[in-house]
C-alpha cells in the first residue's frame, strides 16, 4: 500500500525527517548529521519530494548504500505529494531562449566551439562547477598556454598515404591515444550522465575513466558498456579503507582493466566559480554550524570522505588487494615519477586536475618534457606508462605529448561540454573532429604510426622558461587600483 503526501508532508523538520525519491519515501532523520552535502539541503526538502535536487549528485544507487533498509519507507501516492516552490530565476528564461537558439552541431569545428555554446546553454551551477579552477585559475589556462610553446619540427617527402594512429595503453588496443578522463557530476550537465560518455568512448574505440564520484552509479556506467569495451576506474581513496577495497574488488570483478588512484586531492582546491554559484545558496548550512561547509560550493560538499592521510605507505595495499594495473593519477613531479617506479606501479598520469587544485602547480606538459629525459637516462622509460592530461584541445596537443613520450592524454572538460550541449551527437562530433585533426597532422608532421613519433619532432626550447609569460591575472586586473605618482604643484595644463 502506498503512503500519502499528506502523512509524508508530516515528517517536515529535525525531529522527523522523511523525503521522497523517485515516488518513494525514506526516513533520513538519523542520517542527516551524517549527510556529507549538509543538513539544510535535506530540511529543505523534508516532508516533500527531493527527487530533482538529488539526482544530479547522487548515484542511484547510494540510498541502498548508505540509508539502512528499515528507513526506506516503500512506495507514495504522487499525486499527493507536495511540490516545493522553487523561486523563479529570471534568467532561466533567456537560457530557454539560448537553448532554442543555439547554434547547429555542425557549427562546431573544434572542442573549445563546445566550450562556448556550452557556457551559454548550461544551467549557472553546472557550468560553475565544471568550468571553475583553483584561486586565479592561472594553472587552468597555463594547462592549455603551454602547449603554445611547443613547436613541431617537421619532416617532408615521407609517404603518408596510409596513416594509422591507433595505439595501446595498458595493453588495451585503442584507435588514438586519447581517454575520456573522469570528471564527476555528469548529470549536471546532461540527464543521463556518464553513460553517454560510455556510449561515444565505444562508438570510437576509446577507455572511458569512471569516476568515484559520478552522477551514475558505477554498475550503470559499467552496464552501458557494449561487447569488449574496456573502461579504467578512478579512484577516491575513502578514509574507511573497507569502503575503498570493496569498490575497488567490486571494479576488478565487472571487468576494469585499470586503477587510477587520485593522488593529487588530499583536500578538494577552492574553485570560486563553483562556491559563486547557487549550487551554496539553496541549503548552505553555514549557518547551521554542520561540518561540511556547502559555501565552498558543489566540490567541497560531494568530497567529505577523501582521506588526506593516504600516502606513498599505502600503495602495497592497493597492490595486495588488486590485480588491474594501477595508475597514480595527478603526479607533478620528476622525483615523485621515480618513486612511483620504484613503488612498482604501472603508470603515473601527470596532472594537475585540471587546474582545479593546486594554483601555480605546473601543467602536465611542461612535467612531461622535464620527466621523460630523466627516466630515458636511467634506462625506465619502458617500466612505466606516462600519460598526461590537462587543457588538451587539438590533436596537435595529442601529437606534441606524445612526441615527447607520452602514452597517451586524459580529455576530461571538452566531452563534459560537448555532452551538456548537444549530448551524444556532441560527443561523437568532438571525437571525430579530433580523429580528423590527427590525421591530417600526423600527415603533414611526416609520420605514419606513433611509433614514429619522437622529440626530433617539437622544439620545446621555450617551454620550461615561462618567455611568454604566464597566463594574466585577469582578476588582479579589474580590481587592481592603480598607485598613484607623486603629484607637481604646477596646474598639468601648464606642465
Ligand atoms: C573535482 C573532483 C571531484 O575536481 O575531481 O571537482
Amino acid at each position: 500500500m502506498s503512503l500519502s503526501g499528506v502523512e509524508v508532508s508530516k515528517h517536515d523538520s529535525k525531529d522527523s525527517c522523511w523525503v521522497v525519491i523517485h515516488g518513494k519515501v525514506y526516513d533520513v532523520t538519523e542520517f542527516l548529521p551524517e549527510h556529507p552535502g549538509g543538513m539544510r539541503i535535506i530540511l529543505k526538502y523534508a516532508g516533500k519530494d527531493a527527487t530533482a535536487e538529488f539526482d544530479p549528485i547522487h548515484p542511484p544507487d547510494t540510498l541502498d548504500k548508505y540509508l539502512d533498509q528499515s528507513k526506506h519507507l516503500g512506495p507514495v501516492d504522487m499525486s499527493t505529494v507536495a511540490k516545493v516552490e522553487e523561486e523563479v530565476d529570471p534568467e532561466e528564461a533567456e537560457r530557454q531562449q539560448r537553448i532554442a537558439d543555439k547554434p547547429p552541431l555542425s557549427q562546431c569545428f573544434n572542442l573549445m566551439d563546445f566550450e562556448s555554446v556550452a557556457k551559454k546553454v548550461m544551467k549557472k551551477v553546472a557550468w560553475g562547477y565544471y568550468s571553475s579552477a583553483a584561486d586565479d585559475e592561472i594553472t587552468l589556462r597555463e594547462n592549455h598556454e603551454a602547449f603554445h610553446r611547443i613547436w613541431f619540427r617537421p619532416k617532408i617527402l615521407v609517404n603518408v598515404k596510409e596513416v594509422d594512429f591507433s595505439s595501446t595503453m595498458l595493453g588495451t588496443k585503442v584507435d588514438i591515444p586519447f581517454y575520456v578522463t573522469a570528471t564527476a557530476l555528469g548529470k549536471l550537465g546532461h540527464p543521463e550522465g556518464e553513460v553517454v560518455l560510455t556510449r561515444a568512448a565505444r562508438k570510437h574505440n576509446v577507455i572511458q575513466m569512471i569516476p568515484t564520484l559520478a552522477s551514475c552509479s558505477f554498475d550503470e556506467i559499467m552496464d552501458a558498456a557494449e561487447g569488449d569495451q574496456v573502461q579504467w576506474l578512478q579512484l577516491y581513496v575513502n578514509s574507511d579503507r573497507a569502503i575503498t577495497e570493496r569498490i575497488v574488488k567490486h571494479a576488478e570483478k565487472r571487468g576494469c582493466k585499470g586503477l587510477f588512484i587520485t593522488v593529487d586531492a588530499p583536500q578538494l582546491g577552492r574553485r570560486e566559480k563553483d562556491m559563486r554559484s547557487r549550487f551554496t545558496d539553496k541549503g548552505s548550512n553555514v549557518q547551521s554550524g554542520q561540518d561540511t561547509d556547502t559555501s565552498q560550493g558543489a566540490a567541497r560538499a560531494i568530497s567529505s570522505f577523501i582521506d588526506p592521510s593516504l600516502s606513498w605507505d599505502d600503495i602495497p595495499w592497493f597492490q595486495s588487494i588488486t590485480k588491474m594495473p594501477i595508475v597514480l593519477k595527478g603526479v607533478q613531479r620528476v622525483e615523485d615519477v621515480l618513486r612511483a617506479v620504484e613503488a612498482g606501479v604501472q603508470g603515473v598520469v601527470l596532472s594537475n586536475h585540471g587546474g582545479r587544485q593546486l594554483e601555480f602547480a605546473p601543467s602536465a606538459v611542461e612535467v612531461l618534457a622535464e620527466t621523460m629525459p630523466v627516466l630515458r637516462a636511467q634506462g625506465l622509460e619502458k617500466k612505466i606508462e606516462v600519460y598526461i592530461d590537462g587543457g588538451v584541445r587539438r590533436a596537435t596537443d595529442i601529437l606534441k605529448a606524445l612526441c615527447l613520450g607520452a602514452k597517451g592524454v586524459g580529455i576530461g572538460r571538452p566531452f563534459l561540454y560537448a555532452m551538456s550541449a548537444y549530448g551524444l551527437e556532441g560527443v561523437d562530433r568532438a571525437m571525430r573532429l579530433l580523429k580528423d585533426e590527427m590525421e591530417m597532422n600526423m600527415r603533414l608532421i611526416g609520420c605514419t604510426s606513433v611509433d614514429q613519433l619522437n622529440p626530433s619532432l617539437v622544439d620545446v626550447r621555450n617551454l620550461g622558461s615561462h618567455v611568454t609569460g604566464v597566463p594574466a591575472d585577469h582578476l588582479g586586473r579589474k580590481v587592481y587600483d592603480t598607485l598613484a605618482i607623486p603629484a607637481f604643484k604646477t596646474p598639468k595644463a601648464k606642465l
